[in-house]
């Protein structure tokens, strides 16, 4: 098998994964957003909001990195999270600026600049997956989400984790979907970059999708490759023929979705949606990830969640979720977000500490 090496390339030892830290609540929320008091613990696990399940379990949003976060997750949870989507820094060599009302100012996002190094950041990738493989359940999916800059190295670093020596028969590679978006772009010297790529990995063949969840109607365009026939009460039919079988199809037969989305829209200035978090993505992507690779109760999780639009739409159709930033803004900015809607299960805010 082909194998992607770079400078410094090293396995990461998982002897002592999450032996030496644990999490812990945080008592109180690291920022003040404006028109509020600072909120406590108790403030963000008993919300008025809150429909009781009867259920012990809590989601969990967590400051740290994400090696140091899924390190400790590992005890509890190896083997056990159902979707995990990541959309990490994209070696972008800029650095991301916040725009959110909590922030009084304009503040740093993240950096995404890796000392220009492309061995850095291959090392870096490697190990978040490298972890991230750990945490899938044997029926799970993992979304990479990437662009043009990286989408290929992460392609082959996740071809040899998935192909590892614990690995499954029908593990690894499944799609890669390309959410072509109309905004940003302009290129003189190029053709229009207006594409991210979506990495789909499973960690074996018995993984969970639902075509059918996401599928589109097929409804009246004309398809010059289709034979068209009208029944005698008038209703529409398309015919094709192929190796030897005929099939048939009415406007409201189902396609299955295919791995070009161009219909999910960038956020726009206007959106409502928008929180001003830097790389912000639409919920539509989440629901059509989530409603494909999951069902209701199952775990997901996000090591790079931003401005939290993974655990908001995993929250709306009733998965629970664990979500990771080390950034406050983005842990402020999620926190917001998910106060501001009913929740099935509370959550806490959490941070690593060494065990002493
Ligand atoms: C592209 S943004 C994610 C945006 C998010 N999907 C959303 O829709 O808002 C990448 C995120 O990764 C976070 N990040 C960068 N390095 C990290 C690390 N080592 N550990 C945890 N989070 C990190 C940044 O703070 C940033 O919020």
């Amino acid at each position: 098998m082909a194998e992607l090496t770079w400078q410094g390339k090293a396995v990461p030892t998982s002897d002592d994964s999450g032996l030496q830290h644990r999490l812990v609540d945080q008592q109180s929320y690291p920022l003040s957003p404006p028109q509020s008091q600072p909120l406590t613990i108790d403030t963000l696990v008993v919300s008025s909001k809150q429909k009781d399940t009867g259920s012990q379990w809590q989601n969990r949003l967590i400051q740290a990195d994400r090696i140091q976060a899924l390190r400790t997750l590992i005890p509890e949870f190896a083997g056990q999270v159902n979707v995990i989507y990541i959309d990490p820094p994209f070696m972008t060599g800029r650095t991301f600026n916040n725009g959110s009302q909590l922030a009084a100012t304009t503040r740093i996002s993240y950096h995404d600049i890796w000392n220009n190094s492309l061995d850095t950041y291959l090392q870096w990738l490697y190990e978040t997956f490298y972890y991230l493989y750990y945490l899938l359940d044997t029926n799970g999916s993992l979304y990479v989400h990437l662009d043009w800059r990286a989408a290929h190295y992460a392609k082959l670093l996740l071809d040899e984790i998935f192909s590892g020596p614990t690995a499954i028969r029908g593990a690894g590679f499944k799609n890669e979907i390309i959410w072509h978006y109309q905004s940003g772009g302009r290129a003189r010297k190029t053709f229009a970059r207006k594409h991210d790529t979506i990495l789909l990995y499973t960690k074996s063949a018995q993984y969970n999708f639902h075509s059918e969840r996401v599928s589109t109607r097929r409804g009246a365009d004309r398809r010059n490759h289709m034979r068209r026939n009208v029944d005698d009460n008038g209703q529409t039919s398309w015919t094709i023929r192929s190796n030897g079988h005929i099939y048939t199809y009415t406007e409201d037969s189902t396609m299955s979705l295919a791995d070009v989305w161009s219909d999910i829209s960038h956020l726009h200035q206007r959106n409502p949606e928008r929180t001003g978090y830097a790389t912000q993505k639409p919920e539509a992507l989440l629901e059509r990830i989530l409603l494909a690779s999951s069902e209701e109760g199952d775990l997901v999780l996000d090591c790079f969640c931003g401005s939290g639009v993974t655990p908001v739409v995993a929250e709306r159709l009733k998965r629970r979720w664990l979500a990771i930033d080390q950034n406050e803004m983005a842990i402020a900015v999620t926190s917001q977000r998910l106060l501001k809607g009913t929740r099935l299960y509370p959550f806490v805010i959490q941070y690593v500490t060494t065990i002493e």
